[in-house]
């Protein structure tokens, strides 16, 4: 029978599935588990469903003999050396397209309450200090209207674009690929990066990480920004650097930030934490249930196609 190993427990829809096949080993304390730790339970699996926040490289592979596919709950895959997978004829699979809906949804919710300063109105009020309606309180900025720059649009940021034609903005966007639906649907022009840095009041970045967006963003493109715009991440932390974002934050070189995700997962920049103009969420672009446990089915899918001599849909290493 088939060893499988997960390395944290999942939407129970998946286990399920996967424990009608195979032998399933899970890790039940609900904690993150160390590479050391995951490397003593992979010895021996045919199968690993792994998390974004698992390192899973060349060490794991090598202790994990008998491996055959690694199956990310996630779309990115950063965190899985995908090229020594290859090398081992090991597959890599992701979940793409059942979350980008769920994940569109987080980066304007993260923009409105920026924009609107709703995680400080909300303090406000808990701290007692709203004494009635004020002509200044909590000033933000307008969204109607406005510019919107939207960094890769591949699924999740065309989702998100297409989300900005409520709001009568003017979409620029910036893509190797010219995006047929950006263009038509939203009038999307697409720029270069530099155009869409300047002319930008709120940007937000779509875009994998890897060797050549490995902060993408920092002191001289942050630079090149309008004073008063609104950075949006929830794709990876190490797009941005995280320190130079802080630090233009502090001094109000640009207004304000949401962010999703972090450079050094799950510990942040300090100084971040003191400012007002920054509104932090923990990795949930994805959390809803109902895109939970799709991306549970899709991850356990992969698995039991490649168990079963089929080939997976979603490949990342073909
Ligand atoms: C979440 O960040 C994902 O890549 O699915
Ligand atoms: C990822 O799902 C993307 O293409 O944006």
């Amino acid at each position: 029978m088939h060893k499988v190993f997960i390395t944290r427990k999942i939407p129970d829809i998946a286990i399920k599935m996967l424990k009608s096949k195979y032998s399933v080993r899970i890790n039940k304390e609900d904690r993150q588990l160390t590479k050391k730790q995951i490397i003593k339970r992979a010895k021996n699996i045919d199968a690993i469903l792994s998390l974004l926040s698992d390192r899973i490289d060349k060490e794991v592979m090598a202790a994990a003999k008998g491996l055959k596919v690694i199956a990310n709950y996630a779309v990115g895959y950063d965190n899985i050396d995908i090229n020594e997978a290859k090398k081992r004829g090991i597959i890599v699979t992701n979940t793409p397209g059942v979350l980008t809906e769920t994940t569109a949804d987080l980066a304007w919710a993260l923009l409105f309450a920026t924009a609107r300063r709703i995680v400080e109105g909300d303090k406000f009020i808990r701290e007692s200090r709203f004494d009635g309606w004020e002509p200044t309180l909590l000033l933000g900025y307008d969204i109607y209207g406005k510019v919107l720059g939207v960094i890769g649009t591949g699924r999740i940021g065309t989702a998100f674009a297409m989300r900005s034609k409520g709001f009568n903005m003017k979409v620029l966007y910036y893509d190797k690929k010219r995006n047929p639906i950006v263009e038509k649907e939203c009038k999307g022009k697409q720029v270069t990066m530099n155009r869409l840095l300047k002319e930008s009041d709120y940007i937000s970045v779509h875009i994998p990480l890897n060797k050549e967006t490995y902060h993408l963003i920092g002191d001289k493109e942050i630079e090149c920004m309008k004073k008063t715009v609104i950075l949006i991440n929830t794709s990876r932390g190490a797009i941005i650097d995280e320190m130079a974002l802080a630090d233009a934050l502090r001094k109000n070189v640009i207004a304000g930030a949401g962010l999703d995700v972090y450079e050094r997962e799950p510990s942040i920049t300090r100084k971040l934490l003191n400012l007002g103009n920054v509104v932090l969420t923990p990795h949930i672009g994805s959390a809803s249930y109902e895109t939970r446990a799709k991306m549970a089915v899709m991850a356990a899918q992969s698995i039991i196609d490649v168990l079963e001599g089929k080939i997976p849909k979603n490949i990342v290493n073909k």
